[in-house]
């Protein structure tokens, strides 16, 4: 039974896991910080990568990277950064994304040609950014990489070019989702010279290898992997609660929304992977557990003790801004306070308000992918009690809960297994489940919510 590598060069950190690729067990897990910040020396990943995944590899015969979606990581000729990596979370160059847009010829179009409307996360509107902002260091970028192809590329020990894969590729805004292949004068367009782009890698093949012969898969982008960690497939919906709360579903066809409420994604197995984000999530939770001095466990049982609705008390969690629906500058809104209202009505609503948004992102993805077959909840937000228990009547579906894992590592790990043992399709792992969440559906819940949302509509 070979063993692979699967690592998550996430945002805050880099998970490597060793895996066993008969069934997908964990043998060893180990983690490396990133430093904290939106622009960060991407060189702090490559060492971080060491301190994670190289104790790991003389045991392994392949590896895989999956990194943050999105981040700039702009080399001169030597392959050295000429700046710090502009992350996704990076909203700096957020005038640049309206600007290229309509250099474009306006949303729908940017959509049909490239699968999605660009936001700030969008590599090619930090290039514009660098352009306009660091002249010196832009006429000095010879190669654009992704996160994940630069700890790739480390990885091979640079002995041939960098690689990326479709999935990753398609966040990066010079990349045509429907017909799955670089637009170099986009990238040239936003940058204002002509750019090396990394070789784009199959699903499933392998870009280079390590000095010692361990494979090097293609690697993908974290969203992509999580799907893979999850074993999804067309007709499953994943619900992620995190930080933010992401949507996203496996289509056979090439997402393009107008809208740009849809992101078009590529996945890593050569379908699609329509996704939604909210920016807050797990936040909504926080906030009230502070609001109300309260711990998760308290905010839950307060929360299981109100009713369905909360006697007539609707929150509308924009808190920082919204993305889904894109109200960048929305705030909170709470309606429905009365005398009689109690903190049982306060932890409600908040919970419900979180499900009633991650609800719409779903119905965004859907409206594209169909309805699910199969919903997947995942994310620290699902530990709430409250949370699981009111998930099915507000999403008006059951859901799924699988065992807390390293759902990208272990995405990575199965892509990694995949380039080893070849085949049409990814290895079957299982994928255990921990709950099956049930309950009748409950349209007054989101009916509510909908009402506040239309009519605040106009104030952001
Ligand atoms: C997706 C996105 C984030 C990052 C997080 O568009 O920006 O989910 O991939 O790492």
């Amino acid at each position: 039974m070979p063993l692979v590598i699967g690592v998550d060069s996430s945002t805050q950190s880099t998970t490597a896991v060793l895996v066993d690729t008969d069934d997908g067990s964990v043998v060893e897990r180990r983690t490396a910080p990133h430093p904290d910040g939106t622009s960060v020396d991407p060189r702090a990943w490559l060492a971080a990568f060491d301190d994670a995944a190289g104790p790991l590899l003389p045991r392994a015969d392949a590896l895989s990277v999956a990194g943050q979606q999105h981040g700039m990581v702009a080399l001169d000729a030597e392959g050295e950064p000429v700046h710090d990596a502009l992350l996704w979370n990076d909203t700096r160059s957020s005038a640049a994304a309206t600007e290229l847009v309509a250099e474009m010829g306006g949303p729908e179009r940017c959509a049909e040609e490239i699968g999605s409307v660009l936001v700030a996360s969008f590599t090619s509107t930090k290039l514009r950014w660098l352009r306009d902002h660091a002249p010196e260091a832009a006429t000095r970028v010879a190669t654009v990489l992704l996160p994940h192809d630069y700890v790739s590329w480390h990885a091979t020990g640079r002995r041939s070019a960098p690689f990326t894969d479709h999935g990753d590729a398609s966040g990066t805004g010079y990349y045509a989702t429907a017909s799955r292949d670089w637009r170099p004068d986009l990238a040239a367009a936003a940058l204002g010279h002509e750019v090396s782009l990394p070789r784009l890698v199959g699903p499933g093949d392998a870009g280079g290898e390590t000095p010692e012969g361990v494979l090097v898969a293609a690697g993908t982008g974290d969203n992509m992997a999580a799907a893979l960690g999850l074993n999804m497939g067309p007709g499953d919906l994943a619900l992620s609660i995190g930080t933010s709360g992401v949507a996203s579903s496996i289509s056979t066809t090439p997402p393009a929304d107008a809208t740009g409420t849809v992101t078009g994604f590529a996945d890593a197995t050569g379908n699609f992977l329509p996704m939604a984000t909210t920016l807050n999530a797990a936040r909504i939770l926080d906030l009230q557990c502070r609001l109300l001095d309260v711990d998760h466990e308290g905010l839950s049982r307060l929360a299981l003790q109100s009713v369905p609705g909360a006697h007539g008390l609707t929150l509308l969690p924009y808190y920082g801004g919204e993305r889904t629906p894109n109200r960048p500058a929305a705030v909170g809104t709470w309606h429905g306070l009365t005398p009689a209202t109690t903190r049982e009505d306060l932890a409600r609503a908040a919970v419900e308000a979180l499900l009633c948004s991650l609800a719409d992102a779903a119905d965004a993805v859907a409206a594209i992918s169909g309805r699910p077959e199969r919903v997947l909840l995942t994310g620290g937000g699902t530990r709430s009690e409250a949370v699981r228990a009111l998930a099915p009547a507000v999403l008006g579906q059951d859901a799924l809960l699988p065992a807390d894992g390293d759902h990208v590592a272990l995405g990575a790990a199965r892509q990694a297994a995949w380039a080893l043992l070849g085949g049409q399709a990814p290895p079957a792992w299982p994928l255990p489940i921990d709950h099956h969440l049930e309950g009748d559906p409950l349209t007054s819940v989101r009916e509510a919510y909908a009402l506040l949302r239309d009519r605040t509509a106009a104030w952001s």
